[in-house]
């Protein structure tokens, strides 16, 4: 890849909110798991944790994201037109058919600074989001999980394992993932006070 093609794909990529039913291969999301892998992290814990769900169980995750939209529709109602605000209703209640769902989870090491445990995953969140986009295949990162992160603990079932138990394990994300079935516009970038060269 030269450097126009790095830069346009940077440019290119855009979140997707609806999706083709088609179960990508497993071997494709396995390379895009990897991808995520190559990230920085501090002190090179590799902290980050994923949680593939797919099939029945990602069927029955709906009932959770439903529970989600209903802590954040009030504000979305404020912030969004009335058809993105139904669109995104819609998104709660399908995922947008998408047939694959990452949970991203940090395992907050003690011995590293929080921000930087969190930070780190993040990092790998974003190589996914490429890797997506290079794969053919599109995914939006979600936030809203955590409006119930205690239920998707349980539902996954990590309340049994000994880093959770510890209070170390801390669920970041979700990434829904599958082939598009749209293609949005460009969500704008503000560029004003953005960035602030300092110097003597
Ligand atoms: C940490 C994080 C959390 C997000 N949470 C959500 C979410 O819960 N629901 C959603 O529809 N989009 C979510 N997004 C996607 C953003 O809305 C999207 O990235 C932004 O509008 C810019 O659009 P673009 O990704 O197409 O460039 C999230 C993005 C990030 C980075």
């Amino acid at each position: 890849m030269n450097k126009e093609e790095f830069y346009r794909l940077l440019e290119a990529r855009r979140s997707i909110r609806r999706f083709k039913k088609d179960l990508p291969p497993k071997e494709v999301i396995d390379r895009i798991l990897a991808a995520g892998m190559q990230a920085p992290s501090g002190k090179n814990l590799q902290n980050w944790r994923f949680f593939v769900v797919t099939g029945k169980k990602r069927d029955e995750y709906l009932a959770h994201s439903q529970k989600s939209w209903l802590s954040l529709k009030d504000v979305l109602q404020r912030r969004l037109k009335p058809s993105l605000y139904e669109f995104t209703e819609r998104f709660f209640f399908t995922l947008g058919d998408a047939p694959v769902i990452v949970f991203c989870y940090s395992e907050n090491n003690p011995e590293e600074r929080y921000h930087t445990n969190v930070g780190s995953v993040y990092m790998a969140v974003e190589n996914m989001n490429l890797a997506c986009f290079v794969e053919g295949l599109g995914c939006c990162t979600m936030g809203a999980p955590l409006e119930i992160k205690q239920d998707v603990d349980r539902f996954l079932g990590v309340t049994e394992r000994e880093d959770y138990k510890k209070g170390e394990l801390e669920l970041l994300c979700a990434l829904v993932i599958g082939y598009p079935d749209h293609s949005p516009p460009k969500a704008p970038r503000q560029l004003d006070d953005r960035i602030h060269w300092i110097d003597s």
